[in-house]
């Protein structure tokens, strides 16, 4: 069977799906895009994934092409479409539209390209949870405007298949000595029980898996600070998480080969998943 995507107002075989080689996010990679996990069904933080949508947007200057409404009606046929997969991973993504190339904006103004598409949702085998990953450091070579939920990224693509060419699972990325993100991940460490998580600024991407961990944080009592991480206390860390909506958490127990901590996931992080599941659980799984 086939599956089903939406270009441009009508839902079609993926087969079917074509774009003009004029598309500007074909030709300059000028669009944005979204994650958004879907369990039974269920958009998970629908809101905020659309909220961050309409900022990525807003940021480069292109036109939000439906209302909050609109995404969610498109969103939700997608699903019902796709409905042979029980939990989802639905990807949206705005271009600029098609033009004849050139980098400025076209004068006037077209149509912006919106396309969207439903891939099976694999989170993590419970195996994986508890064993943990490996993972490497590099430096963040991408540019300033990392919270920008931008298609080009060549730059990700290149650290990500570093980690795949070193066996590991993701590639921890330091801008100037302070720990930035993780390939196509936000990164958190523990330090003696407190869990500290860089700060939402230009140099990282303000996850929605990253503000759910946040709220877990602060409505259970644990530790936490925000605020820049050197490179010396990842180094030094107690333990080091991945975080994203495919990946949900998941712990470094290596970095750079060297183990972190005992080498295995810890007690922090352990409450926390478990914390994460029964919150995902109670929102998202009907009774
Ligand atoms: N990536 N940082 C980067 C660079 C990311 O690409 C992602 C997610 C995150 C985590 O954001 P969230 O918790 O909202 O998923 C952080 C998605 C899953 C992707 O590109 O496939």
């Amino acid at each position: 069977m086939d599956d089903t995507v939406y270009l441009n107002g009508s839902f079609m075989p993926s087969a079917q799906a074509t774009i003009p080689v004029l598309d500007r996010g074909f030709i300059f990679g000028d669009g944005i895009y979204e994650v958004i996990p879907v369990y039974s069904s269920q958009p998970f933080r629908l809101q905020e994934h659309l909220s961050r949508l309409v900022h990525s947007l807003d940021a480069v200057r292109i036109r939000n092409p439906l209302d909050f409404s609109g995404w969610q009606a498109m969103i939700t046929r997608l699903i019902q479409e796709n409905r042979a997969w029980k939990d989802q991973s639905v990807y949206l993504q705005v271009t600029r539209g098609v033009a004849p190339r050139d980098q400025a904006f076209p004068v006037p103004d077209v149509e912006p390209t919106v396309f969207a598409m439903s891939m099976p949702l694999s989170t993590p085998s419970a195996e994986l949870v508890a064993s943990g990953v490996s993972a490497i450091t590099a430096l963040d070579i991408r540019w300033q405007r990392c919270n920008i939920k931008a298609i080009s990224l060549l730059a990700n693509v290149l650290l990500r298949q570093e980690a795949v060419d070193h066996g590991v699972a993701e590639t921890l990325m330091l801008r100037d000595g302070w720990l930035t993100e993780g390939s196509s991940s936000n990164v958190f460490i523990v330090h003696e029980g407190t869990l500290l998580a860089p700060p939402k600024d230009q140099h990282m991407l303000p996850g929605i898996t990253y503000d759910v961990i946040l709220e877990l944080a602060e409505y259970h009592a644990i530790p936490l600070r925000i605020g820049a991480v050197s490179e010396a206390q990842l180094r030094h860390a107690d333990e080091i998480w991945l975080t994203s909506s495919t990946k949900e958490i998941l712990a470094v127990v290596s970095l750079d080969g060297k183990a972190v901590h005992d080498g295995r996931p810890g007690p922090v992080f352990r409450r926390m998943y478990a914390l994460y599941q029964d919150f995902k659980n109670q929102v998202m799984r009907p009774r």
